[in-house]
């Protein structure tokens, strides 16, 4: 598949180099421009490219977006219909400056960022695992239900569907946790599944059990 990534830091620098070992096309953007990723691109293969945030945008069926969650206005909201949209984005008010509508627990960030994009298809996903695990712990050699768990949450079910494809192709479990509202809370910081280091049978039985939260 043609994958857009914007945001090529510790997470986005990492999915991209996951994505391009699993065989797709990746074209790449940072808030600094193309020529800031030449070092980034040439340890991805002949057809990974750097390019500028609109053009990764408009290259990939899916498009992946990990940056500072306070900076998700500067997005070019016109350019995403249609895109499924992987948002690996987290809300730090330390980091991003507080929102009240989060602070109040009115919205989640990835409701926001789906209000912002208009007519994509958004899929919170990735935003639960820290980047050094993300990098080591896949492996599509040990059967999916043993392998971490990778949760999604999301409101089109067939735009979850090609993203848990997407990553039990490099090596991890996909467990839904439901649509963008609660799902997407049941993912944000300081939940019970924040961070956790669970196989894809364990998530799953917890999520049954305590429903995420
Ligand atoms: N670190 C983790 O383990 C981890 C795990 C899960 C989720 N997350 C979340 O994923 C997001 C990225 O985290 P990270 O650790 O990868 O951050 P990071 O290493 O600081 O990288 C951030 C990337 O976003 C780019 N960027 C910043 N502002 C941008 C903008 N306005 N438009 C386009 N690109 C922009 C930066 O480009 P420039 O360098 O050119 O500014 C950089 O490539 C955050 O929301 C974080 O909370 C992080």
């Amino acid at each position: 598949m043609k994958i857009g990534i914007i945001g090529a830091g510790n997470i986005g620098g990492t999915v991209a180099k996951l994505f391009a070992k699993a065989g797709h096309e990746i074209a790449i953007a940072n808030s600094r421009g193309a020529e800031t990723l030449k070092d980034t691109v040439a340890g991805l293969g002949e057809t990974a490219q750097a390019v500028s945030i609109e053009d990764a945008a408009q290259f990939g069926e899916i498009v992946f977006i990990s940056i500072p969650f306070g900076k998700y206005k500067t997005l070019p909201a016109d350019v995403f219909g249609g895109k499924i949209v992987v948002d690996a984005n987290n809300y730090y008010p330390d980091r991003d400056g507080n929102f009240a509508e989060l602070d109040d627990n009115k919205t989640t960030s990835s409701e926001m960022l789906a209000e912002h994009l208009r007519g994509a298809k958004i899929v919170k996903g990735f935003n639960t695992i820290w980047f050094e695990h993300l990098k080591t712990q896949g492996d599509t050699n040990t059967p999916v239900e043993e392998r971490r768990a990778i949760f999604i949450a999301g409101d089109d079910a067939e735009a979850k569907k090609t993203v848990a494809r997407l990553i039990e192709e490099v090596g991890f479990a996909a467990v839904d946790t439901g649509d963008l509202r609660y799902g997407g809370a049941a993912q944000q910081p300081e939940t019970a599944i924040y961070n956790r280091n669970l196989t894809g049978r364990e998530a799953q039985a917890f999520m049954g059990s305590e429903g995420g939260y």
